[in-house]
């Protein structure tokens, strides 16, 4: 049973303020995971059962006081289970982590692509959450399916501004009394004004509308076998991977790699070792575990490489093969220039080591998943990403995330892209500015 230490460790390492920076416009304070134009959209609350130290609530985490405000006084976690089907996971958990996302926090500055960074900044906060729950040895699942009109009323959010966008079980516990959902009362809280005009790009709530699930038959239905066709197996020149061994691998507790965390901005322009890079991709696709990624090491993205500098590599386009531990050489080349385009005319990728691309096959997801698979796939990307933030910085390598231009990086990697979108991009490498601390 977690308790309330625990739960701040998870808490402070998830969405924490970890470093702060002095600015002329004001004062800036950096979170514990990588977001977007660092705007930190996503909210966390907690719905727990009895723990130690912690009464049965739900519960708003505030970063900026490192508190903990109580929403609803007792157990609450039936409506979990109601709005989730039923999910195991959940009806198993003394505490589930649901993140919400708020729209006018990103859309100010990046409009209808916020919704793209609601999965991906949504995402890089769960690959923390998920690494620190492992050192703690607490099971995790996250959980895509769920009715969106409960968990929304749960929290008594207004969905015209935040919504829920992913839940966590944390914990296994025998499955708790299930009750029948009290009727949730309103709040009544009031919210200090972002703005003093919000004008939400109306196609934000459209997508989040068209990919909501009304009732907990249709998250049954939703939730299981991913069944997604996998990459077809190489047939260009392969290079395996050779990640670091469980005893080559840095020991640095995941408290120190996630506090050590912070976006390249400048990257030298050095290689990287191919066990390093090797270890990231490794660790990274070693599965998810998602009520969407059903069985555990499927999943949706696929990793296409622009290497500029690694040891034991030659230059050039590549798509990694998890399965197999091969890199496929689609072709050799510098492609610094056109990595720095394609990553939205940015120096950091053309810098950078390499640059990791994710696509994924959309129309098969939707297929499969229904509207749905949007924010799956995109919050896959996220998590993804997060994870290859925190294997660079666990070897002593830095990363950043990038956006990108959407058709041309599939024109560079296709034919073998063909048909396919892009997610994301991470790009990697030795930070030029401040050599990372030993
Ligand atoms: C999905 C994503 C996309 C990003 N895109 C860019 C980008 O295009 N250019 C850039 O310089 N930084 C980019 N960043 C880095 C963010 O600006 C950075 O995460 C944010 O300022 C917080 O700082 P920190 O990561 O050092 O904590 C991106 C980060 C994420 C997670």
């Amino acid at each position: 049973m977690p308790d309330l230490e625990a739960l701040a460790q998870l808490l402070y390492l998830t969405a924490g303020i970890t470093r702060h920076r002095k600015h002329s416009g004001g004062d800036i304070y950096f979170r514990a995971a990588a977001c977007t134009g660092a705007l930190y959209e996503v909210e966390v609350y907690v719905v727990c059962g009895n723990l130690v130290d912690l009464e049965a609530g739900v519960y708003h985490f505030a970063p900026a006081e490192f508190a903990l405000r109580r929403l609803r006084a007792g157990d609450y976690r039936s409506v979990l289970s109601e709005a989730t089907g039923g999910e195991t996971a959940i009806v198993h958990a003394p505490l589930t982590i649901i993140c919400t996302c708020t729209y006018w926090r990103n859309a100010w500055k990046y409009q209808a692509r916020t919704y793209r960074h609601f999965g991906w900044d949504n995402g890089t906060l769960l690959a923390n959450l998920l690494a620190v729950a492992t050192a703690l040895g607490m099971p995790a699942k996250v959980i895509c399916g769920f009715v969106d009109a409960d968990v929304n009323r749960l929290l008594d959010v207004d969905p015209e501004r935040e919504v829920a966008f992913s839940l966590v079980a944390l914990g296994h516990v025998e499955a708790w009394a299930q009750r029948l959902p009290t009727k949730l009362s309103a709040l009544h809280l009031e919210t200090v004004p972002l703005s003093r005009n919000e004008t939400v790009d109306p196609a934000l709530r459209e997508i989040h509308i068209a990919s909501s699930l009304n009732a907990a038959e249709e998250v049954e239905i939703w939730r299981g076998n991913a069944g997604l066709a996998k990459l077809p197996p190489p047939t260009g020149p392969i290079v395996q991977v050779h990640p670091y061994s469980d005893a080559e691998m840095p020991r640095d507790p995941i408290e120190q790699v996630i506090l050590r965390r912070g976006s390249a901005r400048k990257f030298a322009q050095v290689p990287i070792e191919l066990p390093q890079l090797s270890t990231m991709l490794d660790r990274a696709t070693r599965g998810i575990p998602a009520d969407f990624l059903d069985p555990q090491g499927t999943h949706l993205n696929d990793l296409y490489l622009i290497v500029n500098a690694v040891e034991g590599l030659d230059p050039g386009g590549y798509v990694f093969h998890p399965d197999g531990h091969v890199l496929e050489c689609l072709k050799t080349g510098n492609f610094r220039a056109q990595a720095g385009h394609l990553g939205l005319d940015q120096q950091l990728p053309a810098e950078a080591a390499a640059d990791i691309f994710f696509l994924a096959d959309l129309q098969m997801i939707l297929e499969r998943f229904g509207n749905r698979g949007y924010r799956a796939v995109q919050l896959e990307a996220g998590i993804l990403s997060g994870k290859l933030y925190l294997g660079a910085y666990a070897q002593h390598v830095s990363a950043t995330g990038l956006t990108f231009y959407d058709d041309e990086v599939i024109r560079f990697f296709s034919p073998h892209a063909h048909g396919k979108s892009v997610t994301m991009l991470v790009a990697t490498g030795k930070n030029a500015k401040s050599p990372l601390p030993g």
